[in-house]
């Protein structure tokens, strides 16, 4: 590969590097995709509005989330398997983030453990909880995040059942992958990924296994996970979360204004609008389209970020402008990881930072506060 100047390079890279069945994984939406194609195509539907002879000096990307200072409104999204797109992913990818000033949250479907992330990084971070139908498991796993000094808990409210992904099921998704013919012969052409795989002890959900009853070995893995989202989650569940965690909370998966006003009165600090990615229920609209009504109906009682569908520095900023304070990546950090380790998390985040501060001195901002929605060319954005 010659340079690597955009999120595809790093997409193209991943996809040659990590086997079919992680990459799939990571790049899928579900069912037909639709929602996952719209999150990125109604981003580049909104046109921004270009200012001159503006004075461009001394700008900055810095701004806070939830009260944490951050290089710029842009955060590492809680992804399952990211250690199975590189050895030692979550580590690598929290390292990547401390380095460059952004907050790296981890998922419950993590490969290496918190504990294992906590004792070989040094910034706080984020852990993200999937409530599942073992309680005592979840009241565990909340305080492990509180032992481990997480500094926020992003609670996850749209996985109670899953969006069929087709390729997940084709390509037999787990991890470790098993040793099936077909599985064998892809990984002979991943021979940077099998070495790195070989070099580690972490190789299936650090955070799962030896800590949940009746999983004390990978074969009992995937039954086990299959049925514990829990079906039966309620604001109820949330109350009784944040007074267990009793620290600072985000709500992930908000994508109704209704939904949101529950969110402000469970007093959560912020709330993410998000459709997964597009993993969850095809047939959404796109994050970037459900922005507005959402920050329109609470925004001025909560933080409101979004994921889902943010590729480069133009799609931060046009969340920021519809009244996004910050954002979260899943794939743009994912194909770094895949594609280069540690340096391809770095690699995606300058990108990003990057196009979103030349973007900002196009439109005439020299700062995130001076990011709205009047940097937008009228008629091309959702209101
Ligand atoms: C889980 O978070 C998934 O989207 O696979």
């Amino acid at each position: 590969m010659s340079v690597i100047t955009t999120i595809e390079d790093l997409r193209v890279l991943a996809q040659r590097r990590v086997p079919r069945m992680f990459y799939d994984y990571a790049d899928s939406g579900s069912w037909t995709e639709s929602t996952y194609r719209a999150n990125e195509s109604e981003f580049q539907k909104i046109k921004l509005r270009q200012r001159v002879a503006v004075n461009m000096q001394r700008r900055s990307t810095r701004t806070t989330m939830i009260g944490q200072e951050v290089a710029m409104p842009v955060a590492i999204a809680p992804t399952g398997f990211a250690g199975m797109q590189h050895a030692d992913g979550e580590i690598l990818a929290a390292r990547a983030a401390e380095a460059f000033g952004v907050p790296f949250c981890l998922s419950t479907m993590s490969i290496c453990s918190m504990e294992d992330v906590a004792a070989n990084s040094t910034a706080p971070f984020w852990f993200q909880l999937y409530v599942m139908r073992d309680r005592d498991f979840v009241t565990r796993l909340i305080e492990r995040a509180k032992a481990v000094h997480c500094s926020a808990l992003v609670l996850t409210l749209d996985l109670q059942v899953l969006g069929q992904r087709h390729k997940d099921l084709k390509n037999g998704l787990s991890a470790p992958p098993k040793p099936t013919l077909a599985n064998l012969i892809n990984l002979a052409t991943k021979p940077r990924w099998c070495l790195g795989m070989l070099g580690t002890p972490r190789r299936t959900f650090g955070n799962i296994v030896g800590h949940a009853k009746g999983v004390g070995d990978l074969s009992s893995l995937s039954s086990w996970t299959a049925e514990q989202f829990d079906p039966r989650l309620s604001w109820a569940d949330v109350e009784r979360i944040k007074k267990l965690w009793g620290g600072k909370l985000i709500l992930k998966g908000i994508m109704d204004a209704e939904d949101a006003r529950l969110a402000v009165s469970s007093g959560a600090d912020a709330l993410i609008v998000s459709n997964h990615g597009g993993r969850q229920l095809d047939g959404a609209p796109a994050s970037i389209e459900a922005l507005p009504g959402i920050v329109e109906a609470v925004g001025s009682q909560i933080e409101v970020w979004l994921d889902s569908g943010i590729r480069s520095g133009q799609d931060v900023l046009k969340s920021v402008a519809l009244g996004a304070q910050g954002t979260m990546i899943g794939r743009a950090f994912l194909y770094g990881l895949g594609a280069m380790g540690q340096a391809g998390v770095t690699k995606a985040l300058e990108i990003i930072h990057k196009e979103l501060d030349i973007t900002m001195a196009f439109c005439g901002c020299r700062s995130i506060g001076d990011v709205d929605r009047s940097i937008l060319f009228a008629g091309s954005f959702p209101r």
